[in-house]
């Protein structure tokens, strides 16, 4: 009989694997650093935190950091994000409500419309929302005092928010970094703790290797590892981890299909370059916003690609990883 549906590890798997202390968020030291000075003071002073912007490609820990920096100024955290809020009365009602103190997460806040940006401002700087009430000649604005509060915004995209509006994150501004080896072994080590997962350490650097130095990732294909363990005898060794990547197609690298498409597009198609974003968008059927997003810092910080004034390059270790590739295929 079919065994009934439950909820893993009794809730959301993601949010099982979060961490939910400094201590169990590992590395971006400097920035638990500042985070923890900057946090503490103001908690002390019996002040709201000053704003705060975090940037970096995704699955890097920003809204989990979010989560950790409510939770020590110890106040409730309302989440929202850049496309969420269509119009300005979606601003205004979400921060009348707040209360004093509270965190305003805003992921994406490079997608805010730039109306809405334009209300954020004062609310940012001086605490207060101006309202324009009515059209025309009669139009006048009100102004309401808001309760203080601390925003932490994210972006994957620093270079779309403009200059005023990343002025005003006075708390600073903090760029995650991509993990070494070492620390995405502790993120493993622990995930593997809480999935009731027994790996080796040759089984953890197999994964630690793969994982495009992301953190989500490495959760992700230690998720599918075990999958495929348990169809395949019940225990994680090293060649089941093998198998699975050979079929999720992630290579030594940790590229999977489309970080080769990009690469091959630029070498067979445009000779290594240079070409523009749209076109190598156009030539592999990806976004330009995945391409920037996910796919381009990586290669990028593996020194497969190149970004110039003139548009992308492929380098010479490129056009050796892909040519090792297609052999292994052939
Ligand atoms: N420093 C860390 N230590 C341990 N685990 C981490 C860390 N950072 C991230 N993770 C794990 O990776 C997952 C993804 O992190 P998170 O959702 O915070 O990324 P993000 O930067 O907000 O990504 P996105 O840009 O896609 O929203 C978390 O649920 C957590 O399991
Ligand atoms: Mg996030």
């Amino acid at each position: 009989m079919q065994k009934p549906v439950t909820r893993e590890e009794g809730g959301n798997l993601d949010q099982t694997l979060r961490p939910q202390t400094w201590e169990q968020y590992i590395g971006q030291t400097k920035i638990k650093e500042n985070l923890r000075i900057l946090l503490t003071a103001a908690r002390e002073r019996g002040h709201a935190a000053e704003h705060i912007l975090l940037y970096g490609p995704p699955g890097l820990g920003k809204t989990t950091l979010a989560h950790l920096i409510s939770k020590t100024l110890g106040t409730n955290m309302r989440t929202t994000s850049g496309p969420a809020i269509e119009r300005v009365g979606d601003l205004a009602a979400i921060l009348t409500n707040l209360s004093p103190g509270d965190v305003l997460f805003i992921d994406e806040i490079h997608r805010l419309s730039k109306s809405i940006e334009e209300v954020l401002y004062p609310a940012m700087e001086s605490g207060v929302l101006d309202i324009i009430i009515g059209k025309g000649p009669s139009a006048r604005t009100v102004q309401l005092d808001l309760p203080p509060f601390t925003l932490v915004a994210a972006t994957t995209r620093i270079s779309m928010l403009s200059a005023p509006l990343r002025s005003r994150f006075s708390g600073g501004t903090f760029r995650l970094e991509f993990y070494d080896e070492s620390e995405i072994a502790a993120i493993l080590t622990h995930s593997a703790e809480l999935l009731g997962v027994a790996a080796d350490a040759t089984i953890m650097r197999s994964v630690a290797s793969r994982c495009r130095a992301t953190p989500r990732t490495a959760n992700y294909l230690l998720k599918r590892c075990r999958d495929m363990a348990q169809l395949d005898g019940g225990v994680l060794t090293n060649d089941i981890v093998l198998k699975t990547f050979n079929l999720l197609e992630i290579d030594n690298l940790g590229l999977g299909r489309p970080d080769r498409a990009v690469l091959e597009a630029i070498i067979h198609k445009f000779n290594g370059g240079p070409v523009g974003l749209n076109t190598i968008a156009a030539a592999t059927g990806e976004e330009q916003s995945t391409i920037e997003d996910v796919i381009e810092p990586y290669l990028i910080r593996l020194g497969l690609l190149e970004r110039t004034p003139r548009g992308r390059i492929t380098t010479a270790e490129a056009v050796a990883h892909i040519e090792n590739h297609l052999a292994t295929l052939s």
